[in-house]
């Protein structure tokens, strides 16, 4: 008997942001009520819906949402502005009705500082939870610990006047960095682990792991000339730890009795050794880790081309890959790679890649119905990082705004004045109008997602690049080893230029079937001519092919 892949293999995952999916008392807020009221759109175990696997929820954890719930005020409980633990439980219950599963956020380098463990930690230098922090004395009057600056800008110590001594924070002030050293509190941390296993939750995104573990003899960074703000210094010592790893494995063996429980890390590009290094030496730390790198690609074919087949390849062969455009710290990628081209277009093309690469692809709200960036003015901001480099940077609440269900004055998100504003796309792009036509985005994720779902090839086939004699034309195979006969190679094409582009690819020349394309074509022939492959402007299509291209193949 095989082997059954783990279920997150052939997952769809859709992120909600809490704040923004669905308002169901009239705050302006987004609601747990509000998420399980529209639990139909996403997976109502029929065609209509969209046909994802399982959320991740951005925290909805008790907080003072300095960081919109990224600074934990209590790892135990739900805030009350999206609704209580009886809501969350009603939550799993209704979602497995529907075969979705939950993942939560789980913030583990910092808290708030309205933490109760940071308000003891304070309270006193001999409290039990101070060392579950980092304190430090200046260097003599006045100077800090270290030279070292925060991620959202600013040095990372601050001042703690009631008991004399710098605390630490990665981000921002109100986000006091945790002390992974201590072994309480690392203690504490997996009953929090076990607290939401035994509430039914079947993963964790685990929130910037590699700032997890410090270099406690607190020496300076080194200083990067010519570059400016957080990049400015070489992030050798605040950041980047083995203890992060060790913490990996921790948690690793700590969940290693519940099969379906999925860690998967946020880690940064920049760590040394990529994130692919939280896989672990021997598959030992995080089921999956994300990688940036597509994600904050220009939409380029040589760029393209090169990062899908290194992101592959960075993944030991035992591990999973995840695919990722868009986030809630990220402008929407409709409009990163849609800028100086076709933006309905490109996400067209993009949606097919997030679909057919080897990985299970990550959702985030609304990029199904092509939500941009809400354009937003300085006095509508919330978020502390947005505004302190607006408007040099695009920041992250443009892509925070709320779900767009309909065409009514709030967009069916509330009725009330919504925490942001709604874009102005809303009237346009939204759930109402995308189920209604057939030739939406919408309509082309569900059929992505049904066509992944039914492909063996798709779902847990190699990734092979292939060579192509057009410039702007990315060409790659995906081939179930275990299949036989039809099904088992799937040939996927972009045509990344918006002119029509013919190329023929080397080692193919045989027959396919056209299973999807994101252009109106009828034919149902994969679109050769003679011999060659024959694309329109800013084309994607998915092409069954009929027999194995024998050379290809022995070359691996
Ligand atoms: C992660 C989160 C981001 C948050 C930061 C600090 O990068 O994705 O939203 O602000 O960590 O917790
Ligand atoms: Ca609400």
């Amino acid at each position: 008997m095989l082997k059954q892949p783990p279920w997150w293999q052939s997952a769809v995952v859709y992120q909600i942001y809490p704040w923004s999916f669905q308002d169901s008392n009239g705050d302006g807020i987004g609601d747990i009520p509000g998420i399980i009221s529209r639990l139909d759109y996403l997976n109502d175990g029929t065609p209509s819906s969209l046909g994802i696997d399982a959320i991740w929820l951005s925290p909805i954890y008790p907080s003072p949402m300095v960081d919109f719930g990224y600074d934990v005020a209590d790892y135990c409980d739900v805030d009350p502005r999206f609704g209580t633990l009886s809501d969350f439980d009603c939550l799993v219950k209704e979602a497995a009705r529907r075969g979705i599963r939950i993942i939560m956020d789980l913030v583990l380098n910092h808290t708030s500082d309205r933490h109760p463990w940071f308000r003891s930690a304070r309270a006193s230098r001999t409290s039990p939870e101070r060392d579950w922090y980092f304190w430090a004395d200046g260097k003599g009057l006045w100077r800090r610990p270290s030279n070292w600056n925060a991620r959202f800008g600013g040095s990372s110590w601050t001042w703690d006047p009631a008991s004399h001594q710098y605390y630490l924070h990665s981000f921002l002030p109100s986000q006091p960095d945790l002390n992974w050293g201590n072994p309480a509190l690392k203690a504490k941390m997996l009953e929090v682990v076990q607290f939401w296993i035994d509430r039914g939750v079947q993963g964790f995104r685990l929130d910037a792991i590699n700032w997890i573990g410090k270099d406690i003899r607190w020496v300076n960074n080194p200083r990067r000339y010519g570059w400016r703000g957080y990049t400015r210094q070489q992030h050798l010592h605040d950041r980047d730890q083995p203890l992060a790893h060790q913490v990996m494995r921790d948690l690793r063996t700590a969940v290693s009795c519940y099969p379906d429980v999925v860690l998967i890390g946020e880690a940064s590009a920049d760590t040394p050794g990529g994130p692919a290094s939280f896989y672990g030496t021997s598959s030992d730390e995080l089921h999956m880790v994300f990688d940036f790198r597509l994600l904050k690609s220009p939409w380029r074919a040589d760029c393209f081309r090169e990062l899908m087949t290194d992101g592959d390849r960075a993944v030991p062969p035992d591990d999973w890959p995840t695919i990722v455009f868009s986030n809630h710290d990220q402008s929407r990628h409709i409009d990163r790679y849609g800028s100086g081209g076709d933006v309905d277009r490109r996400a067209r093309a993009a949606a097919v890649l997030l679909f057919t690469l080897r990985g299970t692809p990550f959702l985030y709200y609304g990029e199904e119905l092509g939500m941009r960036n809400g354009r937003l003015r300085y006095r509508d901001l919330r978020d502390p990082y947005t505004k302190r480099f607006w408007p040099f940077r695009v920041g992250r609440d443009p892509a925070r705004t709320p779900m767009q269900w309909d065409g009514s004055p709030q967009a069916g998100f509330t009725t009330g004045l919504p925490w942001l504003p709604i874009s102005q796309t809303f009237p346009t792009v939204n759930v109402e109008q995308s189920a209604d036509d057939p030739s939406s985005l919408f309509h082309l994720y569900q059929r992505l997602i049904q066509l992944r779902r039914s492909t063996p090839a798709l779902l847990h086939g190699t990734y092979i690049p292939c060579k192509c004699d057009h410039d702007d034309v990315v060409v790659f195979l995906r081939r179930d080893g275990q299949g036989n006969g039809s099904g088992r190679h799937i040939l996927v094409a972009v045509n990344f230029s918006e002119r029509p582009a013919v190329c023929s690819v080397s080692g193919i020349d045989n027959e396919g079937t056209l299973l999807l394309s994101t252009h109106d074509r009828h034919e149902q022939r994969m679109p050769w001519r003679t011999g060659q492959l024959d694309l329109r402007p800013d084309e994607a299509v998915v092409v069954q092919m009929q027999a194995e291209p024998v050379q290809l193949f022995s070359k691996r």
